[in-house]
């Protein structure tokens, strides 16, 4: 299994925190928000990572995070040129996925529950992550059949279908490559990855689990302090 950290975009919501920086190098509490989704990663025992960034601050992604040797882990990056949704980001990747499985997490969400049997147990098709949020028409949203399976997916729907969020966490098997080279442009003029997840959905070869613990994104001010102070309460209470 391989991971994958999409760490790249303009941050435009947080401006002008990202006048001169990368969203996902801005603290969280303690730690440059990127932390979160390596640790995610190198913790369910996934050692080789490779990070996507634009290439404005590439090299402060590098001076931070160096080989990956202090997070017990092999890194290695390469830049998105333009800003072309989550599925163009994850097409660039393909070289370095190769005939693996892949793990996926945009690097402005911060993960909470441990994903290690998920990693160890993933054999082909793909997973996607669900929390139920108070605002689905944000996110790709599930639409439930009566027996709870998942009959699609609809990308920031105006009257959605369930109250779950799909989450930025996935996982893959290496047919997401050719699954990518199929898509066409949304709307927003982004290869989506909901499509992505459809194509699998149509193929039978969807799976989805619900996170337990909190699920956090921090790419706006409230949910970048809000972010902050459910970890510095979480870590206060493990003293
Ligand atoms: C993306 C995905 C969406 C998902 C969300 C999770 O949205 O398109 O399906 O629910 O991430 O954070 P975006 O960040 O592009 O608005």
């Amino acid at each position: 299994m391989k991971g994958v950290i999409l760490a790249g975009g303009n941050g435009t919501r947080l401006y002008p925190l990202t006048k001169v920086t990368n969203k996902h190098l801005l603290p969280v509490y303690n730690k440059p928000m990127i932390y979160y989704p390596i640790e995610r990663l190198v913790s369910a025992g996934i050692k080789d990572i490779i990070i996507v960034t634009g290439k404005e601050n590439a090299g402060n992604f590098m001076n931070l995070l160096g080989s990956g040797k202090e997070f017990g882990a092999r890194f290695h990056y390469t830049l998105q040129d333009e800003a072309g949704g989550i599925a163009h980001a994850l097409s660039l990747v393909k070289g370095f996925v190769n005939d693996d499985n892949v793990t996926v997490i945009l690097g402005d969400n911060i993960i909470l529950d441990d994903i290690s049997e998920h990693v160890s147990n993933f054999t082909s098709g793909a997973r996607i992550f669900l929390k139920e949020v108070k605002d689905p028409q944000r996110f790709g949203v599930p639409e439930f059949d009566e027996n709870q399976r998942i009959k699609r997916i609809e990308e920031k729907p105006k009257e959605p279908k369930s109250n779950y969020a799909v989450t930025g966490i996935y996982q893959y098997d290496n047919t997401v490559f050719d699954k990518i080279s199929r898509l066409k442009p949304s709307a927003r003029g982004e290869l989506e990855i909901t499509d992505v997840n459809n194509m699998y959905l149509e193929e039978g070869k969807l799976s989805h689990s619900f996170l337990k613990e909190p699920w956090l994104d921090a790419g706006t001010f409230e949910s970048l302090l809000e972010a902050s102070n459910i970890l510095r309460e979480r870590l206060n209470k493990t003293k």
